[in-house]
């Protein structure tokens, strides 16, 4: 009844509720015009979404996102944003406020900003990434609607927004779901909210949405570009210039909208000795969007893995994206510079991103850094593989992380899954997916991380039918830790496929300044052991071409409940979260200088 009042006070409000256009994800972002919304949003926790549902569970038409504000002394208005408190976007919304630690639930978020519409400019608004499922309004319009936690979206708020005072609205909820990408358990912390940028991005009624710029793998001395306009329009002028390189061509798109051109060039390889970029000019429509551009081939030859047509090893680490210093997301280039100096420390020249596409920064901070890259999608343990939903989200998390990324010469493999249990379910989820994957971008390896968890007779032996649709096979082992502890010596391993290998998973806990015997656990003795034995045993294998050990530091998992040890953190870091070296971070070190 109460609410019902409300509708007929507010009528016109309620009526224009007409969803503004989800556009393709557009490229390059960072090099675009753009505002940033980033700073301090008022928040409302919502944990039964009163702000979203009537008392009959129906979405309501004056919800919060109207940002509502009492006309008349008589008027009942239940929230108010303006006197509700702060937080930092980007950011997570556990580490920020102590009531959310745990939090799992609707939080909305409101931003207001005075903003000058320009005649023939169109504005997106663009969010590189909110946790997890989040409606998003423009001055009371719904703009549209987003799932999944870590990649980037856009919408054309062109026509909701307003010469003068605007606000931008956002439901966000990170409850877990069975049907969902990841699914309801993973082993991280499920940090909620808007956490990375948020931007207005303006662009002209025909824009270029995206392009990608490489050498052929093969033939490194063959660069190939392509181009996609918002529209498909023919004969329009994209014109490409490295002044570097001397190049300067113009290209007219085809009906699509589209450019695919190659020619003859040579310019100096990226690697991680020497992370060469190119500054880059694409002009459109009057627009000069600029990039910085790096050249390397990748690929596989039998068992060996080849960049710009050389063997290479691959001294990784794994890491997640939390900040390096008392947990919550990380978000920008200085997170991302200082954890990814901790990897090259260790003297890494490549890290897995585990188990999600980490923030745009990191990935550019690690491509200026000389470090190559494993980028994941969170399909992680045990997925709904029959339910089609869930499988075109995982499909739009694989486009949306090659779309945002195809530029970047670091990264060099896509993976699409994680410890998944063998069925038929899901061998057709995933080799959909990597299909998929290849439809997108031919030019990178595509791997997943498989798993090998027991041996007999001391045999371990790698079997999975998704070899076939894979150009890595790797696999996650914890001899040691979850298994056959102090046998690691005596172990040998069987990969029968003639791929190169990357084990992507090994280690074990140890909390920084707990010593003791070597076999007893949780000490730094035992870690330190482990590692030296594991690195031993991976020397065994044959075809071995890297390897990113469970992980670069602690980090913070709701399971993981052993007091005074864990305390609610996965502590199998070689770095401690407070950055300290634990005795097993000199093994791996010194393993990787004789590499
Ligand atoms: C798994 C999983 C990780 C997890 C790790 C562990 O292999 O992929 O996400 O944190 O094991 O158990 O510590």
């Amino acid at each position: 009844m109460r609410k019902f009042l409300f509708a007929i006070l507010f009528p016109l409000a309620s009526l224009s509720l007409r969803a503004a256009s989800e556009a393709s994800l557009i490229g390059n972002v960072l090099n675009r015009q753009t505002i940033s919304l980033n700073g301090d949003w008022h928040y409302i926790v919502d944990i039964q979404e009163e702000g979203y549902y009537d008392y009959r569970m129906k979405p309501m038409r004056w919800g919060f996102f109207m940002n509502a504000k009492p006309q008349k002394p008589e008027d009942l208005i239940e929230y108010d944003f303006d006197a509700s408190p702060t937080m930092k976007v980007p950011g997570d919304w556990n580490t920020q406020d102590p009531r959310l630690f745990f939090y799992e639930g609707t939080v909305w978020f409101e931003r207001s900003f005075h903003y000058t519409k320009t005649p023939g400019r169109r504005v997106l608004l663009y969010f590189g990434g909110v946790n997890y499922d989040s409606h998003i309004y423009v001055n009371g319009k719904k703009a549209g609607h987003h799932t999944g936690g870590f990649t980037a979206f856009n919408f054309d708020v062109t026509d909701e927004m307003k010469d003068g005072e605007n606000f931008v609205v956002v439901k966000v909820d990170n409850k877990r779901h069975a049907d969902a990408v990841p699914t309801q358990i993973f082993d991280w912390w499920n940090y909620g909210g808007i956490t990375r940028d948020v931007l207005l991005v303006e662009v002209s009624e025909h824009y270029l949405e995206n392009y990608t710029l490489r050498i052929d793998n093969q033939d490194f001395k063959r660069m190939e570009f392509s181009a996609r306009l918002n529209q498909a329009l023919a004969g329009e002028k994209v014109r490409l210039r490295i002044p570097e390189l001397k190049i300067d061509k113009t290209f007219e798109t085809n009906p699509e909208g589209v450019v695919v051109a190659s020619w003859k060039a040579s310019p100096k390889l990226w690697s991680p000795e020497d992370p060469k970029l190119y500054h880059v000019e694409l002009i459109y429509n009057e627009e000069t969007l600029t990039d910085e551009i790096g050249f390397r081939s990748i690929r596989t030859e039998g068992k060996k893995l080849l960049l710009n047509g050389r063997p290479i090893f691959l001294k990784g680490i794994s890491m997640h994206e939390e900040k390096a210093y008392g947990g919550g997301r990380a978000n920008s280039t200085s997170d991302a510079h200082l954890l990814l100096s901790w990897a090259k420390e260790l003297g890494c020249n490549f890290v897995r991103f585990a188990h999600y596409p980490h923030n745009e920064h990191a990935v550019r901070e690690a491509e200026r850094m000389g470090i190559l890259l494993w980028s994941e999608i969170p399909c992680y343990w045990t997925i709904a593989w029959t339910n089609e939903s869930t499988y075109q989200n995982a499909q739009s998390q694989l486009r949306d992380m090659i779309l945002r990324d195809q530029n970047r010469a670091n990264i060099i493999i896509w993976s699409i899954a994680n410890e998944t249990p063998h069925s038929a379910e899901r061998d057709r989820f995933l080799s959909r997916l990597s299909t998929y994957a290849r439809s997108l971008d031919s030019s990178r390896l595509i791997s997943m991380a498989m798993e090998v968890t027991n041996a007999k007779n001391y045999v371990n032996r790698l079997n999975d039918n998704m070899n076939q649709y894979v150009d890595v096979v790797s696999f996650n082992q914890y001899v040691g830790w979850y298994r056959d502890v102090n046998d690691a010596p005596k172990m040998t391993w069987e990969i029968p496929y003639d791929k190169p290998v990357i084990v992507s998973e090994f280690g074990g806990g140890a909390k920084y300044g707990l010593h003791g015997e070597k076999n007893q656990r949780w000490t730094e003795e035992f870690q330190e052991n482990l590692y030296k034995e594991n690195v031993a045993m991976l020397d065994k294998i044959d075809g071995l071409a890297g390897t990113t050990p469970w992980i670069l530091k602690d980090f913070r998992s709701p399971r993981r409940v052993l007091p005074g040890v864990q305390d609610y953190y996965n502590m199998k870091g070689l770095f401690s979260d407070k950055g300290e070296k634990k005795k097993a971070f000199f093994v791996l070190k010194e393993w990787y200088e004789k590499k």
